[in-house]
Order: C-alpha cells, then structure tokens, then sequence
C-alpha cells in the first residue's frame, strides 16, 4: 500500500485471508460496551474522585467523553468510507502514508496487547477475592508472578486461553459469548445505579469540587482509561454485515450509553458515600459496604469479573485484526495471519497471540506499563482525527456514507483535546513510549519496509 491511490486494491484481502460477515449494529454496539466498561468505571473512578476530582469526577467524565467523542466520529466517517480490520492504522495508511501508519499499528498493538494482559491480571485478582468469599484460598505461588513472591499467575493465563478457545471457534460465537458478558454486567451496573439512588446523601457532595477546576481536568487524564475501547468496533469492519451503515452506529451508540452510565454511575458512587473514602482498588465495594449493603458488593464483583471479561476479548480481538491489516500489507509477517477455511478466524494467529498475552500477564507485573495504554490510544486517536482532514482535502471526493460533521472543527478539537491529554501524562510514561517506538522503528527499517517494497515489486512483475 504506497499511495492513497491504491488503497482498496491492497486492502482486499485475498481468498485465505478473508473473514466471515455476520456481525450487526447490534453487536458492534454490545462489543463497544464490552470494550470500553471495565477496570475504568470499577477502579479509577474512585481513585480519580478521591485524589483529583471529588463528586466535580462527574465533569471529567463529561470532558473526557467529549475528547473521545470527537475523535469518534472522526473514526466513524473513516470506518465508514474506508473500512478494513486496521482500525486507525488503515486510516492512517490511506490518509498520511505508510510510515505513520506503522508508528501508529505499532501503537494499537501496544494499546491492545498490554490492555488486554493488565486486565488479565485484574480478573486474576477479583476471581481471588469471589474464591476467598467461598472459602477457597488457591496457593500464593500459583496466583502471583515471580516478581511477587510467586512462580506464575495461573487464572491471568487462564482467562486469556479460554477466551482464545472461544475467539478461534469464530466471530458469531466470539460475539455471542461478549452479548451474555454485556448483559450481566449491564446488570450489575443497574443493580449499583438503583442503590445509588435509593441511598444518596446530598452531604456527601458537600463540597463539590475541593480541587477546583485544574482537580476536573487532571482526573479527566486519568480516567480517559474508561473510554478506550469504542475504537476497537472499528476491527471489526470485515467481519460486519453491512460495514458503512453499522461502524458508525457501533462506534458512537456505544460511547454515548457508556457517557450517560459512566457519569450517572459517578454521580451516584459519590452521592452514596464520601469521595474521600474512594481511594481503594474495589471503590464500588468500598461504598456498598460503607452503606451496609454487602450482599449487593459481593454481586456486583461478580459483575465486575464479566465486565473484566468483555474488555479483554475486545482488546484481545482488536489486536488479532489489526495484526492482520499490518501483515496484509507485507510489514509483518503473513503466515501465521492466515485464515482457517472453517471458522474464518486467523486461527494460528489468535493462539499465538494468547501465548504472548499469557506470559506477560503470567510472569510480569506490568502495572507500570499499562500507564502505556492511554498514551498510544491517543496517538491513535490524533493520527485519525489528523487522516480525516487530511482525506478530506486530497480525497475530497470519496464516498462517505458517514460525514463527521463541522469539518475542521471536530478533528481539530479532537487532536487539542487528546493532545493535551497526552501531555498530562508524567515523564516516565513518555520514556517507556519512546523506548517501544523506537523498537518499532528498528523492525520498520529492518524489515516491514523492504518487505512490503519486495511484495509490492514481486506483484508488479
Ligand atoms: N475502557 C476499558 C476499561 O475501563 C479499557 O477497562
């Protein structure tokens, strides 16, 4: 893929590389659920309120979804018009050329593998905690990493192995499985929001925002987390039924009923009992329990374990596709990307993946780089807020079933949006992205370059 020109002729995939259609609005919308409620909602938002917000946490959450929000619609309209499994790396191929396209696909594997591998730890911990409740208490050394005092954490590999299983046996199945997860943790989410309401306690909004404007700001940076997800709806664009309708349906129907839930849920968590008690890694428990309602806290960290569950197939799946894309256009090898003729999956390509995610998730404490998560994710967004102005004005008439609307207006606050996020984040944060783009940069140069040029002469001849 050199120029915008041959866009479509590269990216069509050939027979064994092809999935299967048969995904709707309506479950891109549930995996775009699925994707973006986890860790963020059931952890940050109480550290968030306690240390940076207080009950104002409501408007980061509001800031925080308009930045997303803008750059979702600027991936709506390249979903839409261009299409693919690639996500923001295909855009930014088609709309600035193939060496961002690489930082950025080299980005969104960072975003999704290490995503996927925290959250793999995380359900690790909470599936502890439900055990402990019944009575099980499993070995210290086979619950924790070498680095803690243990040989392996073995549920963390668990997880990733079983939702493998699931993901080669196929898209509909994979989306299946993520409905069922969707729904109890849609579930559980009423269930919290009903007590929320029933027991709210105007002094605990008392004071509303103790950390004044720059607080709301800075616990927007940190909660940005909850967001990510939407984007990978956008993976899943060649296995949609009908792809330039339905991406963008998925990608803002799912950000907006996470915005209402997300601030709501905020709203209530903060009313139920006093943000200065939130700073723990279970808030929702902390305020269930602060309330005497510890029936109800121990459901819903069942919950949390489903929620836990969707946002890890999402990630684990957008990473697979996005891998595709890359392998597709010859900067990544394309073996191990092909698809098994019965279930239409990358079937080799899934379990190696599990492999990679197990062992980081097994054997390191990677707490330190999932900080990595929010910095490549809004990269990705910049480069697609960036390739839709930039298609707009070389392309400017491709078809476009979905237009972001107020050109240039959204994708230029989209980039100073997440822009200025980025540069919230602390120093050591843009030290170990440094050091992953530069790795990037060395297997670019060292082979995805020559590799793609080579496949591009040997067609040519
Ligand atoms: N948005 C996802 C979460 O909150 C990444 O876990």
């Amino acid at each position: 893929m050199q120029s915008i020109a041959d866009v479509d002729a590269v990216a069509t995939p050939t027979e064994e590389h092809e999935l299967r259609r048969c995904l709707t609005a309506f479950d891109l919308t549930l995996l775009g659920i699925g994707a973006i409620i986890g860790a963020g909602i059931f952890v940050l938002t109480g550290i968030a309120a306690a240390t940076q917000a207080g009950p104002a946490i409501i408007f980061s959450y509001i800031l925080a979804g308009l930045a997303s929000g803008f750059s979702a619609l600027a991936y709506a309209e390249l979903a839409s018009s261009i299409g693919g499994c690639g996500s923001a790396y295909g855009y930014a191929y088609a709309g600035i050329g193939q060496f961002v396209a690489w930082v950025i696909g080299w980005d969104l594997l960072l975003e999704y593998g290490t995503d996927a591998a925290t959250i793999c730890i995380g359900w690790s911990a909470y599936l502890q905690n439900i055990l402990k409740a019944f009575g099980i208490v499993l070995p210290a050394v086979l619950v924790n990493d070498p680095f803690h005092g243990g040989i392996v954490n073995l549920p963390a590999i668990f997880i990733i192995f079983g939702l493998a299983g699931i993901l080669s046996a196929g898209a509909k199945e994979g989306a299946r499985f993520n409905n069922i997860m969707v729904y109890i943790k849609l579930a559980i989410i009423v269930l919290f929001l009903v007590i929320g309401a029933l027991h709210f306690n105007t002094a605990n909004w008392k004071p509303f925002s103790p950390f004044g404007f720059q607080g709301v700001i800075n616990g927007a940076a940190l909660i940005f987390f909850a967001y990510i997800g939407f984007d990978a709806v956008s993976t899943a664009g060649e296995e949609t039924v009908n792809p330039k309708r339905d991406l963008p349906i998925g990608i803002i129907a799912s950000l907006l009923i996470c915005t209402l839930i997300y601030v709501v849920f905020a709203g209530l968590l903060t009313g139920l009992t006093h943000y200065s008690t939130l700073n723990t890694g279970s808030p929702v428990a902390t305020a269930l329990l602060n309330t005497g309602h510890k029936f109800a806290a121990e459901v819903i960290a069942l919950g949390a374990i489903a929620g836990l569950t969707t946002t890890i197939l999402a990630m684990y799946y957008g990473f697979t596709r996005v891998y595709l894309a890359m392998s597709r256009d010859h900067l990544l090898p394309k073996k191990i990307a092909k698809i098994d003729s019965k279930s239409r999956t990358p079937r080799q390509l899934i379990w190696a993946t599990a492999i990679v995610i197990a062992i980081t998730a097994g054997f390191f404490p990677i707490t330190q780089i999932a900080n990595l998560v929010n910095i490549g994710t809004l990269a990705a967004f910049i480069a697609v807020c960036a390739s839709v102005m930039v298609l707009r004005y070389t392309k400017p008439d491709m078809h476009r079933p979905f237009r972001a609307p107020w050109n240039p207006v959204i994708p230029m606050a989209g980039i100073l949006m997440c822009g200025y996020l980025m540069f919230s984040l602390p120093l050591t944060t843009w030290v170990s992205f440094s050091v992953w783009t530069m790795a990037g940069l060395a297997i670019y140069f060292g082979y995805g370059k020559w590799n793609a040029k080579k496949a591009l002469i040997t067609r040519a001849s």
